[in-house]
């Protein structure tokens, strides 16, 4: 028998009524009738099944055939899913899209990209010098919100890409291009479309100097994914991060070059961050770290100079500032490098920012290396966590840290004394392993007392 909705509900005791009433017949009970609703219609129908039949994302992801990018997106991007593409102006995120748009049109996927700020003519000026040319790839020059929306409607593009959601503006609501409520509204819109439609979705937002993306926070909660896109804009490297990620890591680091002809992916990091190193130098110590699932080889670097100020500076560049405190207070104690009366500034070259704790070790040697004008074996690398204690603590993946080292011609791995025996990748990489600060500072032959004070 098919069940009669009826519009009314008591939401103390459940039962139905056919009009509202201040007093629920059944229970007694005052001002408890309300409106009974359909459930969501995304609930109906939904049988629960075993997990392990659900098909994972990862069946209908479509690769962006740009490979650092799919790198970060892991694996590809999901249709549906609405990706925000944030960074500074000048960094590269419409070079990057025009990029990903061409591969995907190429692939086959019916591309539209909104161009909101630039000319179709100057779109179509860099799509020739990037070879994005591809005849799926559709471009409008377009600022109005309905208009994006009717054609993406018209066309029913795999991929739609809007540069930029704050030169978006919806004509019937308050507000300039760029305010909170257009940008989030704007935003909210194109995410139900792509959600309706199962449209490939991205939206390239420039942030602000301070880092945060411009416009309201919420943008962040209403996409799936926030990439952010970083450098220097003085330098060609560009990193590509995932800040959230609904569908996939958000560990991994994606690395591109710019130069003439756009973007080109860093296939060995671990040589170009090393590139420029002035080996043999004081204050440089070579550090394994981890990326995601990719280890690299960085330089930390430490430079550290005498001053007459009371407080004297203490400057972290790559590094977390609390945490190089920490490392120079157990330098000082454990390590007996004394650091008083001196600045102190570390930094990672090539502009990575190391987020682990597995470059510990390499930053107390640089910075004791510097303390003594010493320089530390340059085919010499170190890993490990350092303890409030001064002990050196085993880090996650060793094995594969000191694998890219060897295979990077490094000799020497200053590592902790609890490091799994090594298998035959790592031929020709000797580790010296140290329970703490002082018998690391031995190891690189640190350990020779603290120079003439300044
Ligand atoms: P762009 O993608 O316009 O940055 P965004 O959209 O983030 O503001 O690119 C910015 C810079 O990149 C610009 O200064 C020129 C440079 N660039 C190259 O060096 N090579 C290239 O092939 C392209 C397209 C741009
Ligand atoms: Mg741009």
């Amino acid at each position: 028998m098919a069940k009669v909705r009826t519009p009314y509900r008591c939401a103390e005791c459940g039962s139905a009524a056919p009009r509202w009433l201040g007093r629920c017949p059944e229970c007694g009970e005052w001002n408890s009738l309300v409106e009974d609703r359909a459930p969501a219609s995304l609930a109906l129908g939904d049988a629960p099944v075993p997990i392990a039949e659900v098909d994972p994302v990862g069946a209908t992801r479509r690769p962006t055939g740009v490979a650092e990018l799919d790198r970060v997106l892991g694996g590809g991007l999901v249709p549906g899913s609405v990706t925000l593409l944030g960074g500074e102006p000048g960094m590269g995120k419409s070079t990057l899209l025009l990029q990903a748009l061409g591969r995907l049109a190429e692939g086959g996927a019916r591309c539209l990209l909104v161009s909101a700020e630039e000319s179709k003519e100057q779109v179509r000026m860099r799509a020739g010098r990037l070879g994005a040319l591809a005849p799926e790839l559709f471009l409008v020059a377009e600022t109005s919100l309905p208009a994006v929306l009717a054609q993406t409607e018209e066309l029913s593009p795999h991929v739609l890409a809007v540069d930029s959601i704050q030169s978006v503006v919806d004509p019937d609501l308050p507000g300039t291009a760029g305010s909170v409520a257009q940008v989030r509204d704007c935003a909210q819109r194109l995410v139900r479309l792509a959600k309706e439609q199962g449209v490939i979705t991205l939206l390239v937002s420039h942030v602000t100097k301070e880092g945060a993306l411009a416009g309201p926070r919420v943008l962040e909660h209403v996409v799936d994914t926030v990439l952010s896109f970083e450098g220097d804009r003085h330098h060609a490297l560009r990193l590509l991060h995932a800040l959230k990620h609904r569908f996939g890591s958000t560990q991994e680091l994606g690395l591109f070059e710019m130069g003439g002809r756009g973007l080109t992916d860093v296939s060995d990091p671990s040589a170009l961050f090393l590139a420029d190193r002035r080996a043999g130098a004081a204050g440089s110590v070579v550090a394994p770290v981890l990326e995601g699932a990719r280890p690299l080889l960085v330089e930390v670097q430490a430079l550290v100079a005498p001053t007459p100020a009371p407080l004297p500076r203490r400057s972290a560049q790559g590094l977390d500032a609390s945490r190089l405190a920490l490392l120079l207070a157990v330098l000082e104690r454990r390590g007996g490098v004394p650091l008083a009366g001196a600045d102190v500034y570390a930094s990672v070259a090539g502009g990575v920012r190391v987020g682990e704790a597995g470059a510990d070790l390499a930053v107390v040697l640089a910075v004791a290396s510097a303390r003594l004008g010493e320089p530390v074996d340059p085919g010499t690398v170190a890993v490990g966590e350092v303890g409030l204690g001064g002990e050196v603590r085993q880090v996650a993946s060793g094995g594969r840290r000191l694998a890219e080292a060897a295979r990077l011609g490094f000799t020497r791995a200053i590592v902790p004394a609890s490091t799994p025996e090594a298998g035959s990748e790592l031929a020709g990489l000797e580790p010296v392993r140290v329970r703490d600060v002082g018998e690391a500072l031995a190891a690189a032959e640190l350990d020779r007392g603290p120079p003439l004070q300044s």
